[in-house]
């Protein structure tokens, strides 16, 4: 047989199978799963297209799917984001993957491409920030003879535009074809949904959408907790930087900017906010950062860190106010928070990998991370197995939900029902040693709700 997989090294599964073996250890939610389902694997017949940073967690959630019946296969959602011990040890389980840390633009969309290639064709899309959907939908329209392959405005379209092109001439209709017989996308984060709310609005989704980010066992822990851990971890890993003391601005205070100011100033640094909304400005402020402009901060701070899931966030005026040796950051889905492609024709110095260092017309340099992109993942390993099992514990959940009852949903984007958010969040207690106390029927009939939950309103907001 011809090797179906491209990865770094594959002398690295073993090292990886080890690290999936403890991380098996900390994902209790996805292990009962597999206990529940594993007798009557719900996902026979699919077949799942994963785009999503091929890391140790990931790992273990295609062996998951696997596990309930699914064949699968995978590429990353981002160049810097894979763990090639963790591609390894799946490509050696017989999983084809298709993902190395430090990958091109031109081979992260030939990458997905080949992840599509079933010889049955794909059937369901697991999806990280909506590049598969896409991919798939974009090659659709070019197919039905829109224009939508025109002057590629960044590297990113230039490279899309050229696979989808390279598709087209190798396999006509393909794209039609693959989208006709999706019959579901799972999306894990903010970035990938709006896309996915966006073409709703547009009456562009062809297919039912399940909003994994916005489970509250997701969004309220993995961008909030998670980025708590991840972020300094990738900072320090980069850079070696002391952090207490130091002056750090965070952009943006939703979920990922709560987490990341937690982890900022846990490590002891100063932290201040900057926000768009009042209401998460407000809460910036009460949670006792000081809220400022970016003009205000950009000459005398030491640490910024892009989390808005904006563009243009931090702009080339900003880093040329910065001083010497400032460190800049994101930790959003796209690298375009910051204006990288702005700094292209300035003097880049590489330190290490995903660790660059740029020197400005005024001789002052800075320290840029992962070129921009999500620097937990460049720079780091992400965020830690317990709350990546939360997140994907919704994963799985919601690509059953797809595969099994998708004509129950139109072609819309949905959330998981919080009797399911309420069941994930369930299997992670005993692992922290939580005990639940019970209410009696007296009290549940006082406040309103049945003794096995759901236990809050629809419009509760944690
Ligand atoms: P969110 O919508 O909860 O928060 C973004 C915040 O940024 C909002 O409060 C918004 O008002 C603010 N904002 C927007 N434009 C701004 C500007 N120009 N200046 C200052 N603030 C601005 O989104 P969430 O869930 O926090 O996600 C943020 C990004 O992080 C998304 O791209 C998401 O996909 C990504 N993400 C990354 C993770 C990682 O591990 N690196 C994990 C989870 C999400």
């Amino acid at each position: 047989m011809t090797q179906d997989y491209i990865v770094k090294d594959i002398n690295l599964a073993d090292f990886g199978r080890k690290e999936l073996d403890i991380a098996e250890t900390e994902m209790p939610g996805l292990m009962a799963l597999r206990t529940e389902f594993g007798d009557s694997k719900p996902l026979k017949g699919a077949r799942i297209v994963g785009s999503l940073h091929m890391t140790i967690q990931t790992a273990c959630l295609i062996e998951t799917l696997t596990a309930l019946g699914a064949d699968v296969r995978w590429a990353s959602c981002n160049i810097f984001s894979t763990q090639d011990h963790a591609a390894s040890a799946i490509a050696a389980g017989g999983t084809p993957v298709f993902a190395i840390k430090g990958q091109s633009l031109v081979e992260h969309w030939d990458y997905l491409d080949r992840s599509f290639q079933f010889p049955d064709g794909a059937n369901m899309i697991l999806d990280d920030g909506g590049d598969a959907t896409l991919y798939v939908l974009l090659g659709a329209r070019a197919e039905a003879g829109e224009d939508v392959l025109g002057v590629p405005t960044s590297e990113e379209e230039e490279a899309i535009f050229a696979q989808i092109r390279k598709r087209m001439e190798q396999s006509p209709g393909w794209f039609t074809k693959t989208r006709d017989a999706i019959m579901g996308v799972s999306e894990e984060t903010t970035t990938g949904v709006h896309r996915l709310y966006d073409l709703q609005k547009k009456g562009l989704l062809p297919f039912p959408a399940i909003n994994v980010n916005d489970s509250v066992t997701k969004s309220k822990f993995d961008n909030k907790y998670g980025c708590k851990e991840s972020l300094v971890d990738g900072i320090r890993r980069a850079t070696d930087t002391m952090m207490a003391g130091k002056v750090a601005v965070v952009c943006g205070y939703g979920d990922v900017g709560k987490g990341s100011a937690a982890s900022l100033a846990g490590a002891g640094a100063r932290v201040k906010v900057t926000e768009v909304d009042p209401i998460c400005a407000l809460q910036a402020a009460m949670d006792g950062f000081e809220v400022v402009t970016l003009e205000d901060v950009a000459d005398s701070a030491d640490i910024f860190i892009t989390t808005t899931g904006n563009k243009d966030v931090i702009r080339i005026e900003h880093m040329r106010a910065m001083k010497n040796m400032a460190i800049v950051g994101n930790i959003g889905h796209f690298d375009n928070e910051i204006q990288v492609a702005s700094l292209k024709n300035h003097k880049w110095t590489n330190i290490k990998e995903q660790v660059d260092m740029i020197e400005m017309p005024s001789g002052n340099k800075i320290i840029l991370l992962s070129e921009g992109r999500l620097l937990n993942l460049g720079n780091a390993t992400g965020h830690p197995s317990f709350v990546m099992s939360a997140s994907f514990t919704n994963q799985v959940l919601a690509q059953i939900e797809l595969f099994t009852k998708g004509e129950q949903y139109g072609n819309e984007v949905y959330i998981l029902p919080k009797h399911l958010d309420e069941k994930v969040a369930a299997l992670h207690l005993a692992k922290v040693g939580a005990k639940l106390s019970k209410l009696s029927p007296e009290q549940a009939s006082y406040i309103g709700v049945s003794n096995e939950g759901p236990f809050k309103p629809e419009h509760y907001r944690y």
